[in-house]
């Protein structure tokens, strides 16, 4: 029932769902290290120091280096597997090295890689089709029989909200004139880090450094559904309102119903473009298309952002607008060097295949559920440590400290046992595995949280 420490391989018990779903008491197999960080073979310490040199230091990383990935498991330099409980921040949708994905990359890279956006390629339209097509059908985006919406293709999550923003400011001078350029967004929101979305990203860590940032940006408090405080924050001279449903980096707080619908209200009273930036808890990942689909259609927003996921791993991003919104762009508004190149695109057309086949959202439930009650049982587990709140749904949930020190720690601790998780926001663990985990694995990284949560019990 549990992992050979020796061989480091990692072996996920195959009945482990039923066996641990009712546990009151903690696991504790996992207390001892098995992946410690400092256990870097030789030639990757060398490489890691030469490569230092070379590369801009704007990451914290430990020295691991992952040479191979498989499923939901990464191997790193010494032959250790992990357990990736992060699936590259919330990217790895289908899982590393997924053989179906890799034969769509192999033809279409040996047939066409990039053509440039001066003319037509197979499969930038494709994947734009199957969006709107796939938003229609999943009931998001407001979407009826009678209304429609278009896409553009960018490279990133951070470009997307770039371009939505952009979108948001030229239809609110089309129909108010050269004053309506206010832009809303929300305390621990993420949007990005380029100049435009790093104005709507609220951290003053990550935007103080940069400042002056762009004019005319107004921050609200998430999930305060006032209509008064709505009224004055979203007002007249306000082309664009940005917000994530579920936050990712800001620590996995999801907005309620009631704010969502609030918000949306007040937009369509001001002429203010809705953008929901699900660039984290989009494309399935709470089990749904979108994690609003499953909102009155009252609440639904303008535009749509996403990128993650899309391709699994290969850079892309999008922006999914509205017909009354998507009217206002034309030809040089907008544009990008690789946004919707066929090879991105391909990609793109294969996940969201895969991804909208009911019985994966079907299994994808399951094991959400699954991991929802192994979540669940932790606070009371670990009162000392742990906030009694749940947060996120689907295959994107927070675990909240009390203690702001406690999730980098339990995230290193879980590390050096071979699970890889990541924090969120000030207070909180992530996990956003693949959307391919299995329960037996859900069990094995909430087993290794438990151990090391009973061991940070003493100290925190
Ligand atoms: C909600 C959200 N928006 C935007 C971004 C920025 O995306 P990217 O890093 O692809 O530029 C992220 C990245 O984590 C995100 O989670």
């Amino acid at each position: 029932m549990s992992i050979a420490r020796t061989t480091l391989r990692l072996r996920v018990p195959a009945r482990a769902a039923r066996a641990y779903a009712t546990a009151t008491k903690p696991n504790t197999a996992y207390t001892a290290v098995s992946h410690p960080d400092n256990a870097t073979p030789e030639p990757t310490k060398a490489m890691i120091q030469e490569q230092s040199q070379y590369l801009l230091n704007t990451y914290a990383r430990p020295p691991i280096l992952f040479t191979q990935g498989k499923g939901c498991t990464l191997t790193d330099s010494a032959g250790r597997e992990y357990l990736d409980f992060s699936a590259g921040i919330a990217v790895m949708a289908l899982g590393h090295a997924d053989a179906q994905l890799n034969k769509v990359m192999a033809d279409q890279a040996a047939k066409l890689q990039h053509v440039s956006n001066i003319y037509w390629n197979e499969h930038a339209g494709e994947l734009a089709k199957a969006l709107v097509e796939g938003t229609r059908k999943a009931g998001g985006l407001g979407l009826d029989d009678t209304t429609g919406a278009k896409v553009f293709f960018a490279n990133s999550g951070t470009e997307a909200n770039e371009g939505a923003l952009k979108f948001a400011r030229k239809y609110g001078k089309d129909i108010g004139g050269e004053s309506k350029t206010g832009i809303v967004c929300f305390n621990n929101g993420f949007h990005g880090r380029s100049m435009g979305a790093l104005s709507v990203t609220t951290n003053p860590k990550y935007q103080a450094p940069f400042a002056p940032l762009i004019p005319d940006i107004r921050v609200g408090k998430y999930n305060d559904a006032d209509p008064a405080t709505i009224a004055s924050l979203v007002d007249e001279s306000v082309c664009g309102v940005i917000v994530e449903p579920i936050q990712g980096e800001g620590g996995i707080g999801t907005a309620s119903p009631e704010f969502l619908t609030a918000l949306a209200k007040r937009c369509r009273e001001v002429g203010a473009v809705l953008i929901y930036d699900e660039i984290q808890c989009g494309l399935f990942r709470t089990g749904d298309m979108w994690a609003h689909s499953a909102l009155p259609k009252e609440a639904h927003p303008d535009i749509v952002t996403m990128a993650k996921p899309l391709a699994n791993g290969f850079p892309i991003g999008a922006i999914l607008v509205r017909d009354p919104v998507a009217e206002v762009i034309g030809v040089g508004h907008h544009g990008t060097t690789f946004g919707g190149q066929p090879l991105a695109a391909a990609l793109g057309v294969h996940v969201l295949q895969r991804l909208s086949d009911p019985a994966f959202a079907e299994s994808l439930k399951k094991t959400a559920a699954h991991l929802d009650a192994r979540l669940s049982a932790l606070p009371a587990m670990f009162p000392s440590l742990l906030k009694d709140e749940s947060r996120g749904r689907g295959l994107i949930r927070g675990i909240p400290f009390k203690n702001e020190k406690a999730p980098a720690e339990l995230v290193r601790l879980a590390r050096e046992r071979g699970v890889l998780l990541l924090t969120a926001g000030s207070d909180a663990v992530r996990c956003i595995p693949s959307l391919i985990v299995t329960p037996e694995q859900c069990d094995h990284a909430v087993n290794v949280m438990e151990s090391c949560l009973s061991l940070m019990e003493k100290d925190f």
